[in-house]
């Protein structure tokens, strides 16, 4: 096992990546850590597809809209150099808030329909932290490639337009969700969800798979909806969404349709905890 190399410093991360950058790939993924093999699965596939893998950590203060949810973020740098020593990852870059921001970053975005819907609108000003951080995070590491997961389907769809609005000459490969055994889509978030609440929190993946079916047995959405609230409220869970969407502009539907494909995406409060996931019809 290679050592990881760490940079907490952009002066820090040229010296060592600067001579990699003219006869190697180079693949990033960005994280927030609080690693888990849901990140660990876009390292792996960066490794597949370059030569050299960065992965960078910071929790970015200005993507988070609700100031309790920055501070009770989980923070586990030791477990995640472990975590990514043991991948094999090539470097990590830990910067601290006044590196990423010596100044605020005054920036707004404008993403048309694709951050204004969901949880652009569930949580206004979360797109425009994460467009502002992505941004200066692929500024600095210049990547080949950067791998993003389809759990978060709409950060990747903004990423994607972000790249195309910055002529970024980055290419985006969107990655498969990893689940736990039961279900639950893996996230840096399930750490913070106490015994009870974790074995709630599997109802999310159970009724969300239960929705091919439904379809076949001629459900409408909305009446997918009332089925899904009416369990919600029995087991005490506060749903945020679940709406149906066009899977490429996410331009919110009423129904389901064979014209093209559709996705259904789903954010709910499990006690304190905000949840997220999605499923591809
Ligand atoms: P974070 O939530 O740490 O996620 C980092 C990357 O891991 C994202 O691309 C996310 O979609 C992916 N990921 C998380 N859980 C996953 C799972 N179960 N399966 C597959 N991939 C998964 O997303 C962010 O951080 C931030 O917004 C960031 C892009 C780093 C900008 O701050």
């Amino acid at each position: 096992m290679r050592s990881v190399k760490i940079a907490r410093t952009i002066i820090e991360l040229n010296t060592l990546l600067n001579q990699y950058r003219i006869s190697s790939t180079i693949g990033f993924v960005p994280t927030m850590g609080a690693l888990h093999q849901g990140h660990l699965s876009l390292i792996n596939e960066s490794k597949m597809q370059c030569n050299f893998t960065v992965c960078s950590i910071f929790v970015n203060p200005t993507q988070f809209n609700d100031k309790k949810d920055l501070e009770r973020y989980p923070r586990t740098e030791d477990e995640d150099l472990k975590l990514l020593k043991e991948a094999n990852c090539d470097l990590v870059f830990l910067p601290s808030v006044l590196e990423m921001y010596p100044e605020p970053d005054k920036r707004v975005f404008d993403f048309g329909t694709l951050d204004k819907v969901l949880d652009g609108e569930a949580r206004p000003g979360h797109f425009n932290g994460v467009a502002q951080i992505v941004s200066k995070l692929f500024d600095i590491v210049k990547p080949t490639k950067a791998f993003f997961g389809l759990k978060d389907y709409q950060q990747v769809l903004i990423i994607k337009a972000l790249v195309k609005q910055l002529n970024f000459n980055i290419e985006i490969i969107a990655c498969p969700i990893l689940r736990e055994k039961d279900g639950l889509a893996m996230s840096s978030r399930n750490a913070l969800l106490n015994v009870s609440e974790r074995k709630l929190a599997a109802l999310i993946p159970q009724l969300m798979s239960s929705i091919p079916s439904l379809i076949t047995a001629g459900y409408s959405f909305n009446r997918i909806l009332l089925h899904f609230e009416t369990k919600f409220l029995a087991n005490g869970y506060n749903l945020d969404y679940l709406k149906l969407a066009n899977a490429q502009t996410l331009q919110i539907e009423n129904d389901f349709t064979d014209n093209h494909q559709q996705i259904v995406l789903i954010a709910c409060f499990v006690g304190k905890i905000r949840l997220i996931d999605n499923l591809l019809l």
